[in-house]
């Protein structure tokens, strides 16, 4: 790249900085405020849509008494809020390094630093509502989190600020529908909101970055970064329900798991949770090669 291409990015990079720096000023939540975690939790809410619950249209379901219902869909919910703490850890981490490295005096690591605070309230709030639900942080399988350590070491580029993507944008897409659903619980909602709200800066933030680093990348940092997204896609995928949410409602978590990943009403929300991000991923040459057999079994490809 030449020294006026390199000169014109990192211009770039500080304009997009600057605009989101203020959109971090304008509007932003303190989750101890903005929410009234002593609101009462009327029994007959739902805290998923049911028909976002991976089991919903199987055999296993048509056994399950309308509570039983509303309890796998609030275990669920769990599962899936826990799991975002993890992938927001994992991104703190590599955003912390980024800051280590650049320097501090420019909009760039400001706006790295906002979007950590953005992403320690963040995983406050999801930390409060499960607590507040009184059911488990579950997060990912215990191998999986060990796995992950191995993320902010190797992690960086394009397919760092991709795998992250993944995840904050199937919680997106997630989160968008369940914001404005009448039938779920108002602390669900307002939790949702206020995600999807804070969460528009980091996608564009992301992206950007996703863009530029494919740009530059050579043949075969090409192909490393498409086969890490599809490794980290993959467990974003699997990793949102954990198997020990079933217990909750008396089913045994291997054989219900097994029932969730063949049943086609899931591997649909999975696909319609993804089908955003998966096209810009597919534009941005992310999707392809070795990875493939990865994606399929990801469930996230378009049908
Ligand atoms: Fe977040
Ligand atoms: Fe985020």
């Amino acid at each position: 790249m030449s020294r006026a291409t390199q000169v014109a990015k990192l211009a770039d990079r500080e304009k997009t900085a600057g605009r989101l720096l203020k959109s971090s000023a304008d509007k932003f939540y303190d989750p101890d405020i903005d929410i009234d975690w002593d609101a009462e939790i009327p029994a007959d809410l739902h805290f998923h849509p049911e028909h976002r619950i991976s089991l919903h249209g199987t055999e296993l379901w048509e056994r399950l008494t309308p509570q039983q219902r509303i309890e796998l869909g609030k275990h669920e919910i769990a599962s899936i809020a826990s799991t975002g703490i993890f992938f927001e850890v994992l991104l703190m981490q590599m955003l912390l390094k980024q800051v280590y490295k650049h320097d501090p005096t420019t909009d760039h690591v400001h706006y790295l630093l906002a979007e950590i605070a953005d992403e320690c309230r963040h995983s406050t709030m999801f930390g409060k509502a499960c607590k507040r639900f009184g059911v488990p942080a579950y997060g990912p399988r215990r191998w999986v989190k060990q796995l992950a350590k191995v993320l902010p070491v190797i992690g960086r580029g394009p397919s760092a600020y991709a795998a992250i993507l993944v995840a904050e944008e199937v919680l997106d897409r997630m989160q968008r529908e369940n914001m404005s659903d009448p039938a779920l619980q108002p602390l669900i909602r307002m939790v949702n909101r206020i995600h999807v709200l804070e969460e528009a800066r980091h996608v564009t933030f992301a992206r950007q970055e996703v863009v530029q680093g494919m740009a530059k990348a050579g043949w075969l940092a090409r192909h490393y970064h498409r086969l890490l997204t599809a490794f980290v896609s993959y467990f974003v995928a699997l990793s949102l329900i954990n198997p020990e949410v079933y217990r909750a409602v008396g089913l045994d978590p291997r054989q219900a798991w097994k029932a969730a990943k063949n049943n086609p009403h899931f591997q649909e929300t999975i696909r319609y949770w993804g089908e955003r991000i998966m096209k810009f991923l597919d534009e941005a040459d992310l999707v392809g090669g070795p990875g493939m057999a990865l994606w399929r079994r990801s469930m996230l490809l378009p049908a």
